[in-house]
């Protein structure tokens, strides 16, 4: 009889591993021995253990590093202690930190078995638990990417065909276009899902305080550095590291990255201790770093490194045939939110289709919201729909000059982001004024 789970028991005295081994192939267990623990940890590796059952005192590395070994590294597996007289100290601590169970030797057969079904039916309950979250996480439909054309099925064959390769990518398309959606959507599909996705927004966090947001720093390392504090890369931990807007970080940081890059190795400011870091690395960029390289604000040996895959975003007015299925999927999400029914006529989704969305996907997104959030009917159209759409549908037949200063100021700002390519610091520029201010337009204007 076989098929009740696989159990793993180390000792280095043969013939207790021996009787035990025989008493749990009658209980229907698969059994695999070792007499010591380099051997253990081999057969964890190359095998589904459901438990382990090791003596505390070995030549070598004993029970206990052992113990430490399957906590740390496979922490699913219950692990209980058979051990002597002289050392159910030890057992005891195992015990309080996470050990299923421990028996002084020779043990109570009867008993064990009871403890070893219960050690091996919570493996296999917690196995259970992942395979339900797996499924959950997998069929996320939150980080799905619509879209049919077939500039996004290119984008999804690239996302596939990535997912769970150590090669960095790099995301570059304008503002709203699905750039971190893109770095959700590879990392929640990859092997690495159940790991933290760390997202650092290198334009949101000033300059001097990105350093110790993506190393850590020690307690004192800075005037104000009260304690001490992990950073991104070693949150990350096996995860991914999505650093969006990466042209915005200052070039001695672009040099401490790519330290960080080639060596797989960090260290917290006020430290000169080295850290090992495991992290995937996707990156995005509204600008062009192509020519951020040529002006001299971004690194050349940088850029190839974090590029190896490139994926380019198209702006949405260069895929408009995804329009209506976004509209559509949208329209259901915040129907559901409000608790409406509301469909689209067709005039409406003529016009979305013929705008230019500067703003991009997650401007059609937030005039959906809006448009649903005020509906009266039970058809949006064209009326219901926000002026800046209408005005511009107007504009194409007979372009007319703005008559508010509001109109003039919309153009203005969609003009710019158009002639900077989405790059909102540029737009800025362009028009004069703060980014704070050029931000707080965007949102007036719902264009983020
Ligand atoms: N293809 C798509 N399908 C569904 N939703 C999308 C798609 N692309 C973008 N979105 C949605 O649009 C919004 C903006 O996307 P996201 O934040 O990924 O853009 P971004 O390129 O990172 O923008 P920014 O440059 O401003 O940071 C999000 O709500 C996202 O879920
Ligand atoms: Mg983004």
């Amino acid at each position: 009889m076989t098929g009740n789970g696989n159990i793993l028991i180390v000792d280095d005295e043969p013939n207790a591993v021996k009787v035990l081994s025989s008493i749990l192939s009658d209980e229907g267990y698969d059994v695999r021995e070792s007499l010591d623990v380099d051997g253990a940890v081999d057969i964890i590796l190359n095998n589904d253990i459901d438990a382990v059952i090791t003596d505390l005192k070995m030549p070598g590395r004993d029970g206990m590093q052992f113990f430490e070994y399957v906590t740390k590294n496979h922490p699913d597996i219950p692990v209980i202690f058979l051990t002597a007289y002289g050392t159910v100290e030890s057992a005891v601590s195992a015990m309080t930190r996470g050990a299923f169970y421990y028996f002084i030797k020779p043990p109570d057969y009867p008993r064990l078995k009871g403890i070893l079904a219960r050690a091996v039916e919570q493996r296999c309950l917690k196995r259970e638990i992942d395979n339900i979250k797996n499924e959950l996480l997998k069929g996320n439909n939150s980080y799905r990417i619509i879209g049919s054309t077939s500039q996004i099925s290119d984008i999804l064959e690239i996302c596939e065909a990535v997912k769970d390769s150590e090669s960095n990518v790099l995301v570059s398309g304008e503002t709203g276009t699905g750039k971190e959606l893109i770095a959700l959507n590879i990392h929640y599909r990859s092997k690495r899902y159940k790991k933290p996705f760390i997202a650092v927004n290198c334009a949101a966090i000033p300059g001097e305080l990105i350093e110790s947001e993506l190393f850590g720093h020690e307690k004192g390392a800075f005037t104000g550095a009260a304690s001490r504090r992990i950073g991104k890369f070693e949150e990350a931990s096996d995860g991914t590291v999505f650093l969006d807007e990466i042209g915005e970080l200052g070039l001695p940081l672009q040099a401490k990255l790519l330290r960080v890059l080639q060596e797989r190795e960090i260290e917290r400011l006020g430290s000169n201790k080295n850290i090992k870091v495991n992290f995937r690395l996707i990156t995005s960029t509204n600008r062009d770093l192509k020519k951020e390289i040529i002006e001299g604000n971004f690194r050349e040996d940088l850029f190839y490194r974090i590029n190896v895959v490139q994926i380019d975003v198209p702006p949405l007015r260069e895929r408009r045939d995804d329009i209506p299925l976004l509209v559509t999927d949208f329209l259901r999400e915040f129907c559901v939110k409000a608790n409406k029914t509301i469909s689209i006529s067709k005039e409406a989704m003529d016009i979305f289709m013929k705008y230019s969305w500067p703003g991009n996907i997650r401007h059609l997104r937030n005039v959906i919201e809006r448009t649903v959030v005020l509906a009266r009917g039970k058809k949006i159209a064209a009326a219901d729909l926000p002026e800046e759409l209408i005005d511009y549908k107007e504009n194409i037949k007979t372009p007319v000059i703005a008559n508010t200063l509001k109109e003039l100021e919309f153009h203005a700002i969609k003009k710019a982001l158009d002639a900077s390519n989405g790059n909102k610091s540029r737009a800025a520029k362009i028009l004069g004024i703060s980014r704070k201010a050029f931000y707080k337009r965007l949102r007036d204007y719902r264009l983020i």
